[in-house]
């Protein structure tokens, strides 16, 4: 059996350790060989392939990033796209094709499988918003990023009697926000699930100075609304974007609330406050333990997967068990944030 495995979207640590999982469980149970193509879809549309076998993936299980590359490339924009990754998998001989990737990735496997193309997935994203699947590896080494970078903030904004807000990642969901939050004792986090005013913010703050408190941590998903009242500060209303223009998959790109924010509160309440952009941080370097097993479990379940011939799914977490579910079902529609874990970290607001 040949099969071939990519990696396409943001990276994120964990991706070494499913490339690494499904080259041993292929090559060692099945006997089967495995190739890798680079640079996510583009890799299948331009023929980037490696090979990949135990020399090629020695080493890698505590590497950040993905050995394979990765891009945004969405073959339905591409002309002729389409038709080169179905001549790929007939021409490369492609039993079976494992694509690791989130929303945008998983989205292609399954219309190029509904095509007829033998495809499996495997979720992920640092941002934890994949349907069907508890967790996805790489958020839990990013809510550890974010939250040593919390209890840092923390030392320097009670030093100096000032409000720091902290932007982390989450475009559609505040996952990275609400975790790294809850565990770095944030005083108030604002997701995109939950909308907020520039009044509550600063009542939030206010609150907490009244009882003697100088200093608070906000901690704002990038995806998050600046609010409307934020125009009586001279500010816009809505997403904030660093930069014009889309990527292929149509996304915005995001950043800067967490400046907008600073400025309207220290407008608004005449607190000094900062604000510190995590950014590229949160998904660059070496996986947790967490994210490394979870990685491993998926890329072996993601082979037999291929070699059962059950294509059309992908991996799941579910509890403690990893579970292939149908890959629509990933593609459908995005986790939010629940109720019930929003409403804990509430209680430590102000
Ligand atoms: O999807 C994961 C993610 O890290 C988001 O949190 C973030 O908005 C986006 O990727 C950034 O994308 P890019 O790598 O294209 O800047």
């Amino acid at each position: 059996m040949r099969i071939g495995v990519m990696t396409g979207g943001g990276d994120c640590p964990g991706l070494n350790a499913v490339i690494r999982a499904i080259v041993r469980r292929t090559g060692g149970m099945y006997g089967g060989e495995v190739v890798g193509f680079r640079f996510g879809w583009a890799g299948l549309v331009e023929r980037n392939i490696v090979p990949l076998g135990i020399d090629q993936v020695s080493g890698i299980l505590p590497r950040g990033g993905t050995i394979l590359g990765t891009s945004r490339t969405n073959p339905y924009k591409i002309e002729g796209g389409v038709k080169k990754i179905h001549e790929c998998f007939k021409e490369e001989r492609l039993d079976g094709l494992i694509a690791v990737g989130g929303e945008d990735t998983l989205g292609v496997a399954h219309s190029l499988f509904e095509e007829g193309l033998p495809i499996v997935g495997v979720p992920k994203t640092i941002d934890n918003d994949i349907a069907g699947t508890d967790f996805t590896f790489g958020f839990d080494t990013a809510v550890h990023i974010a939250t040593e970078a919390i209890d840092r903030l923390h030392t320097t904004a009670e030093s100096h009697n000032r409000v720091v807000v902290v932007e982390v990642m989450g475009r559609h969901t505040g996952w990275i926000a609400v975790k790294a939050g809850i565990a770095g004792g944030a005083d108030l986090i604002l997701i995109p699930e939950v909308p907020f005013t520039l009044a509550e913010i600063c009542e939030v703050i206010e609150r907490r100075h009244a009882r003697g408190k100088n200093f608070s941590i906000l901690v704002v998903a990038e995806g998050s609304e600046f609010p409307k009242d934020g125009h009586d500060e001279g500010e816009e209303a809505g997403l904030v974007l660093s930069r014009s223009g889309t990527d292929a998959f149509g996304h915005v790109r995001l950043g800067g609330i967490g400046n907008k924010l600073a400025r309207a509160i220290e407008k608004r309440t005449g607190y000094e406050t900062r604000v510190s952009v995590l950014g590229y941080v949160q998904r660059g370097g070496t996986p947790t333990a967490f994210d490394r097993v979870l990685g491993t479990r998926f890329g072996v379940a993601a082979a037999d997967l291929v070699h059962t011939g059950q294509f059309g799914k992908m991996v799941s977490l579910q509890g403690d068990r990893v579970i292939p579910i149908e890959m629509s079902h990933g593609t459908r529609s995005l986790k939010r944030v629940d109720n019930e874990l929003f409403d804990v970290a509430r209680t430590f607001f102000g």
